[in-house]
């Protein structure tokens, strides 16, 4: 008998006695999991230049802040901080989450303020506590230095070459750039030997503890928003003031229903990425899982269980795609500044006192 034959009576046997012999593997549960990733087709012309900006701290108000201060290539696309640092030592309210495919999320932002990648880069460039640059100084630095000014041109034509929304344009093209096939990926296609036998207990465990409910799609997350402490509240167990910024969705819609409510997170790359919550009050990836299954789940893990969890996120860490860091050949220059004078932050020149800090109105231009 031809293999195919066997194969496919194989196949049917096991479709007629479904459930009814212990032999047979249980009928798949109908549960979301996780998708693996899709292509995405980038212009490599604007990948490049918005790699430079993303890079370039000529986009802060005072040249000391780019993007990639708060969203490390080095770090999963993040920051080790608590919450972000941004111009002038500010400690802004929220921790940074992951550039890295970020593309895939539904909305951007904890709070799902922004649609797209797009709309989001105009926010921390302008934002006062972040880079405090302005749109009205930032094309015309950008436009001066040569290497920008040659390929602006040649990318989006002679005339107004440099503006605020070419220059997002190129930034959001990046990011779309930046997606990290990881072993997941590739066990989601079909290949098993790509998960270890604990990440493949781990995937079970994670999609029947209920975590797929809200972590699921082609990011592990980014298909909803769900309150921060479903069963228990997560705020009383974790202690401390809250903040305008543990309001989440309530802040941009006024909604009392929304209060407490976040973007479920990605899960890929969550190795790389501590602290964790939109508090970054966790260090541990452990005492994350822990802390979801009993605020979200009302469920007790025990610390194997956590383990297998764990093991299995590690397969949601990816390869960030080969042109992604900035080459020596592009190395972003040694700029002296000769217009306004750098504006004095009083944190800058502490020693790591970390406060918050009120935007001063002399931040501004
Ligand atoms: C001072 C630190 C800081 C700088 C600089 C910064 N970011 Fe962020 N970024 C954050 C923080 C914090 C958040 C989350 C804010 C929130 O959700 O309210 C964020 C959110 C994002 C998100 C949303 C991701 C998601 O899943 O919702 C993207 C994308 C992003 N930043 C890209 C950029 C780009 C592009 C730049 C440069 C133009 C930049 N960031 C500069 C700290 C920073
Ligand atoms: C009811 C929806 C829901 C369920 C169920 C759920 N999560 Fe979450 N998860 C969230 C939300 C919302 C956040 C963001 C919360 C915050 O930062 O305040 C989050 C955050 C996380 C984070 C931190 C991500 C980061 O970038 O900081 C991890 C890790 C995590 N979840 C793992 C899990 C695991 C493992 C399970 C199952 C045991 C699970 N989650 C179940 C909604 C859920």
């Amino acid at each position: 008998m031809r293999p195919w034959i066997l194969c496919s009576l194989v196949c049917l046997v096991a479709c007629d006695c479904e459930g009814s012999s212990s032999d047979t593997p249980a009928p798949p549960v109908e549960r979301p999991g996780i998708d693996p990733l899709p292509e995405v087709e980038v212009n490599m012309d604007k990948v490049f230049l918005g790699r430079r900006l993303f890079h370039d701290p000529l986009l802060s108000g005072d040249g000391s802040v780019s993007c990639a201060t708060c969203h490390s290539l080095d770090h999963g696309g993040a920051e080790s901080r608590a919450t972000s640092e941004g111009i002038g030592g500010q400690v802004g309210p929220i921790n940074s989450p992951t550039v890295l495919n970020a593309h895939f999320n539904f909305r951007q932002f904890w709070d799902g303020r922004a649609e797209d990648l797009a709309e989001q880069a105009a926010g921390p460039i302008e934002n006062p506590m972040e880079m405090g640059g302005s749109f009205e100084d930032v094309p015309r630095n950008v436009a001066e230095d040569e290497w920008y000014a040659t390929r602006f041109t040649s990318i989006y034509g002679e005339e107004d070459a440099v503006t605020k929304e070419h220059i997002i344009d190129a930034i959001a093209e990046y990011e779309r750039y930046l997606i990290t096939p990881s072993p997941f990926d590739r066990y989601a296609r079909g290949d098993e030997s790509a998960l270890n036998e604990q990440q493949q207990r781990g995937y079970a465990l994670f999609r029947e503890t209920g975590c797929t409910t809200c972590h699921q799609g082609v990011n592990a997350g980014g298909t909803m928003y769900q309150k921060m402490g479903v069963v228990e509240n997560y705020f009383e167990l974790r202690g401390g003031e809250l903040t305008d910024a543990d309001m989440g969705r309530f802040n941009v819609t006024g909604d009392e229903a929304n209060r407490h409510f976040f973007k479920v997170p990605t899960l890929r790359n969550i190795t790389l990425t501590p602290p964790y919550f939109h508090d970054g009050s966790q260090e541990s990836l452990e005492e994350s899982v822990r802390i979801m299954a009993r605020v979200q789940l009302g469920k007790t893990l025990e610390d194997a269980q956590i383990a297998d969890i764990v093991a299995f996120l590690g397969s949601l860490t990816g390869e960030l795609p080969e042109h992604a860091r900035l080459p020596e050949a592009d190395a972003i220059p040694e700029r002296v500044r000769t217009g306004e004078p750098v504006v004095e932050h009083p944190a800058a020149t502490g020693d790591g006192d970390e406060e918050v800090l009120e935007p001063s109105p002399d931040e501004e231009g």
